[in-house]
């Protein structure tokens, strides 16, 4: 498979990254050159594997770089958006720029890719697959303007799913709960918030990077190609167990 990684260098990403190398060819990108170039020489693979930057923030960003994606694999069958931003603030003390922020990083990523992406998916097919978070099903206090943001992309999956399901692209998203990564470590890095996170999760711990492996080496698989307009909840029952 030809796979296309956006938010690579992060917690996630970088996790993925390392895995699907093995078996895959991958074009990986994010914001900062330093750290995908890191990434990129952690990997030892056979398969090709290549970086280039990208701001999700920005549709000519997206596209060059969906391009240079497409030049390098010559096809893609998966794209995988692991970008994404975090804001724990009340509703009343939220900014305009806050929103901004978040939901160009998060929501306006998502139809950026889609719109950079359709041409060369919508031949021959493929898959997307975007981060929600569990914070858009379960109520969690500050997280007004990110639990909005990923809601909007479970929302944007049904939709785009039903839009493009006649050109065989899959789109789907994986909600995490608290998993312990760069993204969160105002949290993780004091005792008091940590433990307190974890008592949220039923299984009373949070989720590591490795833990989204098997299902999204799952969703890549051909044989998935039945799976459309769907959420996946990993996140240690955060989101529906008390
Ligand atoms: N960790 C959690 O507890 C948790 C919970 C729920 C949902 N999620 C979601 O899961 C996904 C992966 O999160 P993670 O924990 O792996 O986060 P992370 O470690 O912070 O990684 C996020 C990645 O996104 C990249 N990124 C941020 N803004 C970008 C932009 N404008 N353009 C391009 N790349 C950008 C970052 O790299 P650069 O800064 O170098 O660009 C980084 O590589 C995100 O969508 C996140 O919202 C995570």
């Amino acid at each position: 498979m030809n796979i296309v990684i956006i938010g690579a260098a992060g917690g996630i990403g970088s996790a993925l990254c390392n895995h699907f190398s093995e078996n895959h060819n991958l074009f990986m990108g994010s914001r900062d050159e330093a750290n995908l170039s890191k990434l990129k020489d952690s990997i030892v693979s056979n398969n090709k594997y290549d970086i280039s930057t990208v701001d999700v923030t920005n549709f000519d960003s997206i596209e060059t770089f969906m391009s240079a994606a497409h030049n390098y694999l010559g096809s893609i069958n998966y794209i995988i958006n692991c970008s994404g931003s975090l804001l724990l603030k009340p509703a009343h003390i939220t900014s305009e720029n806050d929103l901004d922020q978040i939901f160009k990083t998060n929501v306006y990523s998502c139809f950026g890719i889609m719109k950079s992406s359709y041409k060369f998916l919508r031949t021959n097919g493929g898959g997307i697959i975007l981060f929600s978070s569990a914070a858009s099903k379960v109520g969690l206090k500050n997280h007004e303007a990110i639990a909005s943001a990923k809601g909007a992309i479970s929302s944007f999956v049904v939709s785009a799913a039903s839009t493009y399901a006649s050109n065989n692209i899959r789109i789907n998203a994986i909600a995490p709960g608290l998993v312990d990564t760069p993204l969160t470590k105002r949290i993780t890095n004091n005792k008091a918030s940590l433990d307190y996170s974890k008592k949220m999760h039923a299984l009373d711990r949070i989720g590591n990077p490795e833990n989204f492996i098997p299902l999204l080496d799952s969703l890549v698989d051909e044989r998935s190609d039945w799976i459309t307009g769907q959420t996946f909840f990993i996140d240690g029952g955060l989101s529906n167990i008390k």
